[in-house]
């Protein structure tokens, strides 16, 4: 490892393998430490799903960024597999959102009105068309959205992919290789300690996902970071049961190619733990069989966990910390996936000084909240 760097990220996950990518394309000297292995954490247990329109409930520019980054993906993904020489199993199978109550109904449709506003594709379908077109879904149902655009990726593959083009474009790859500590001077941060010593660098990213406050020290006063932990389930049905995916208000069943069925997602706020509880694992199987009782006939695959790093309004930390060279793309919540592709390009942007989207400066800047609390707007461009 050299001594000095342009840009250090802290983290191997999605969104810190997708910065290296973007900034070694544009020739910047970048190294990427890694606590254990690429991808080891919520990174590995993700769904896959590129769900802009799925999960994000409203118009924001969290939206807007979310579908900017979804519309990525076509373009992006060969890039990557011809660089890293592996395969993300990129599809674009569509989702359906479906209605288990009057009350969901509404809420669909109001979902529905703001995403044609804003010019995406997107249709209601009965109940009828939602068995006519998946012919697993059996039960009633409140109908539901057929949202065409939202795909997904195999997510261990995808990060797999970012840290080896990153590499490939010429970036250093560290794996077991936890930072300790951010060294600073004159208040700056100019570097990270390692057990290996210490590394410089004109620019420190913190993109450890749920783990990035525990790197700097309390009174740096970085925003808060609420871990929620997740478990998902694997299934392999004896003959293919949907080609869509399901989204229900509190479940999801994504059919990967392959042949398995992921079962997600439980939600335990504050909490980091790696155990799978066998009562998520039964409300889990009880409400994807309710929704497709084939499934009962599937064999049993895997159940994991994974961390979601969640912050204050559910928007991720992009951007400049309150400590000069210290930078924060993190708390991406359950999104992580789908956001990685354009955090790489955004934080790229925002680190060369060309970022322009006003709105997305000010939307994820990590001291968001310190304008909140104090009421004056600070200067997120100093
Ligand atoms: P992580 O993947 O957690 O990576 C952070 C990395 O930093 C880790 O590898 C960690 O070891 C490393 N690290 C931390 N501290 C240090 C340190 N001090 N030194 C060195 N390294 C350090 N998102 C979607 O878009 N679609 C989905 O379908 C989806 N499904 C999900 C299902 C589940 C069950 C869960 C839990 C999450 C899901 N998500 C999904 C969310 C997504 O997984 C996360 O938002 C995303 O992976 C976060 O990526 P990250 O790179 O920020 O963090
Ligand atoms: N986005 C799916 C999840 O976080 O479970």
């Amino acid at each position: 490892m050299s001594n000095f760097y342009d840009v250090l990220i802290i983290g191997g996950g999605v969104n810190g393998c997708s910065i290296a990518y973007q900034l070694s394309k544009r020739n910047i000297k970048v190294a990427v430490l890694e606590k254990t292995r690429v991808g080891a954490e919520a990174s590995s247990a993700a769904a896959g799903m590129l769900g802009a329109q799925a999960e994000i409930k409203e118009k924001s520019p969290f939206f807007d960024f979310a579908r900017q980054s979804r519309d990525m993906f076509p373009e992006l993904v060969p890039e990557l597999e011809e660089k890293s020489g592996v395969s993300v199993s990129f599809i674009k199978n569509g989702m359906l959102k479906v209605a288990d109550s009057e009350m969901e109904k509404e809420r669909l449709l109001e979902m529905l009105a703001f995403q044609k506003q804003e010019g995406e594709q997107v249709e209601w379908f009965t109940n009828r068309d939602i068995q006519d077109m998946e012919r697993g879904i059996t039960g009633d149902n409140f109908g539901g959205l057929y949202i065409r655009g939202d795909g997904q990726v195999k997510a261990a593959e995808l990060t797999k992919a970012y840290a080896r083009a990153a590499a490939f474009e010429g970036a250093e790859i560290y794996e077991d290789t936890p930072v300790l500590n951010i060294l600073k001077e004159n208040k700056k941060a100019i570097g990270v300690q390692t057990p290996a010593g210490a590394v410089y660098a004109d620019k420190v990213v913190l993109a450890g996902g749920a783990w990035s406050n525990m790197t700097v020290s309390e009174e740096d006063q970085l925003p808060p970071l609420v871990p929620v932990k997740g478990e998902c389930v694997s299934l392999r049905p004896v003959k293919p049961v949907i080609d869509t995916t399901l989204h229900a208000s509190d479940f999801y069943l994504v059919p990967k190619p392959g042949g398995s069925i992921i079962i997600g997602a439980t939600e335990h706020e504050g909490e980091m733990g790696k155990k799978v509880s066998a009562g998520a694992v039964q409300s889990l199987l009880s409400k994807a069989f309710s929704l497709v009782p084939d499934l009962q006939q599937a064999e049993w695959e895997t159940a994991w966990t994974g961390v979601r790093p969640q912050t204050f309004d559910g928007k991720p930390y992009l951007g400049r910390s309150p400590i000069d060279g210290l930078w924060i793309a993190a708390g991406h919540y359950r999104n992580g996936i789908l956001l990685s592709a354009l955090t790489g390009k955004w934080m790229a942007d925002l680190m060369e000084g060309k970022a322009e989207v006003q709105e997305w400066i000010s939307a994820f800047s990590p001291q968001r909240t310190v304008i909140q609390k104090e009421g004056t707007p600070v200067d997120i461009n100093h």
